[in-house]
């Protein structure tokens, strides 16, 4: 009896240690853990989160300029916040601000680090299920989680924006040969994938005129949404004549700045006329283009007709 209890103590204490030893993950303020803590064991997590641009959220050269360098005080804290909070509430992290919206931004809150599931990790854990939800992206993505509440798109932002695979939590060994594989959600945001399917083009060749028409169809919410960045899509259509004349190149410009993306599910038409004369005799090609300050095109939709 006595040596049960002896061995119970023992392995309790172990625990109690083994857990303790990684509280100062746990820690906040001055003493935030930098996320390459994090990475020591989830390094896949780590390496897609990265390569994001909330990894970059303080120091990309839009933000830095838009803040005028950091000076515009009501810009700072969803930027590099400490802790989810009321839009109002969110606080600056007071140290490693460079890392943006970093893991501790979306883990930690009041000296615990919250996940979506209910595991028995190294550090302390518990399990927010609202992870798993838009409002949870909600805090700073407000205008954008509006839009997609008006939008019945069926799926949350963490279904397109952090799409799901199996594959284990926990890289480092020992550790990984001790945890499962499990569906994890990939820290991407932004990535080629999302914008497969993400718009269609069509169009009907007519003699004197051309119709275009560009549809969301897989965009939760306007396209493009977003109230601080300069988000834009561009729509491009040209016609050439049988002789290879330019006869139409026309432009629409759908951007986060003027508010005039296009709503999930909606179409907008454009009739364009072409030069008279050329009859039907034409070949057309309309694109839509995804552009940002500071990064490449992306080739969204594209439709021909000869
Ligand atoms: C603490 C505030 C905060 C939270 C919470 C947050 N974001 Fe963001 N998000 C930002 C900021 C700031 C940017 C702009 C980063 C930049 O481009 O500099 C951004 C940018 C993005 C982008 C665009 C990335 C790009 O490449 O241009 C996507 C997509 C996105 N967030 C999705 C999400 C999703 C999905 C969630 C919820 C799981 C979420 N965000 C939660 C602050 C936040
Ligand atoms: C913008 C907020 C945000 C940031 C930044 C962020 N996470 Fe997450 N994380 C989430 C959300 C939301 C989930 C739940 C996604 C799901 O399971 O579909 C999650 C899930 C996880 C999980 C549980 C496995 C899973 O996918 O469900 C781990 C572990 C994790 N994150 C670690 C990290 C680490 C490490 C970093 C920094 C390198 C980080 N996270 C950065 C929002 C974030
Ligand atoms: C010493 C290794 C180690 C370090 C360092 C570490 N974690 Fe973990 N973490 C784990 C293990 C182990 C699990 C459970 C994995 C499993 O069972 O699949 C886990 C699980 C999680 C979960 C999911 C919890 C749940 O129940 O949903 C989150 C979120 C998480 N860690 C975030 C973080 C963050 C943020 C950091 C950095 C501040 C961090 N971890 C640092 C080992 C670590
Ligand atoms: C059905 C899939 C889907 C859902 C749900 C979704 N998004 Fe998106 N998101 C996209 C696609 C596709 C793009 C790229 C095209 C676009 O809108 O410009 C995008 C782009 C973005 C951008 C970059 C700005 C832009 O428009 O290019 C942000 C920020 C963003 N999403 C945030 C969110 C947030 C926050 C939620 C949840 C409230 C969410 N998204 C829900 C598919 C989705
Ligand atoms: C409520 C949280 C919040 C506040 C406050 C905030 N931002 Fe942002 N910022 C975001 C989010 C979320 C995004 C990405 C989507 C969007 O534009 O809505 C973003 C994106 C940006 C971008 C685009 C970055 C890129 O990669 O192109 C710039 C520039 C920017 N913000 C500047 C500012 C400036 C300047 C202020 C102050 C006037 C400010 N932000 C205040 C949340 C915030």
């Amino acid at each position: 009896m006595k040596k049960i209890v002896i061995i119970a103590g023992l392995v309790f204490g172990l625990v109690v240690l083994v857990g303790a030893a990684y509280d100062y993950l746990l820690e906040m303020g001055d003493k935030t853990p930098q996320s390459s803590e994090c990475k020591k064991c989830h390094a896949t997590i780590y390496e897609e989160w990265s390569k994001n641009f909330h990894a970059k959220a303080w120091v990309n050269d839009q933000f830095k300029n838009a803040s005028n360098t950091y000076s515009k005080k009501e810009c700072l804290a969803c930027h590099t916040a400490q802790q989810l909070a009321a839009e109002k509430d969110l606080a600056i992290r007071p140290v490693y601000k460079e890392e943006g919206v970093n893991c501790t931004t979306c883990h930690l809150r009041n000296n615990m680090i919250y996940g979506p599931y209910k595991l028995v990790a190294k550090h302390k854990a518990e399990q927010d299920v609202s992870m798993l939800q838009s409002a949870f992206c909600s805090v700073c993505h407000m205008p954008t989680y509006q839009e997609w509440q008006g939008g019945d798109a069926q799926k949350q932002c963490q279904d397109c924006h952090m799409p799901r695979v199996e594959r284990k939590l926990v890289q480092a060994f020992p550790i990984s040969s001790l945890v499962p594989k499990r569906m994890v959600g990939q820290h991407l945001q932004m990535y080629e994938g999302v914008f497969q399917g993400a718009a269609s083009i069509t169009g009907q060749k007519g003699t004197g005129t051309v119709t275009i028409s560009l549809t969301n169809m897989g965009a939760g919410h306007n396209m493009p949404t977003g109230k601080y960045g300069d988000y834009r899509l561009v729509l491009q259509t040209t016609a050439l004549s049988s002789g290879g004349k330019e006869v139409l190149s026309k432009e629409e410009v759908f951007s986060s700045q003027k508010g005039n993306g296009v709503p999930f599910k909606k179409t907008v038409k454009y009739e364009y006329p072409i030069q008279p004369g050329v009859g039907k005799d034409y070949k057309v090609k309309a694109t839509l283009v995804y552009q940002r300050a500071g990064r490449p095109d992306v080739a969204v939709a594209s439709w021909n007709a000869e």
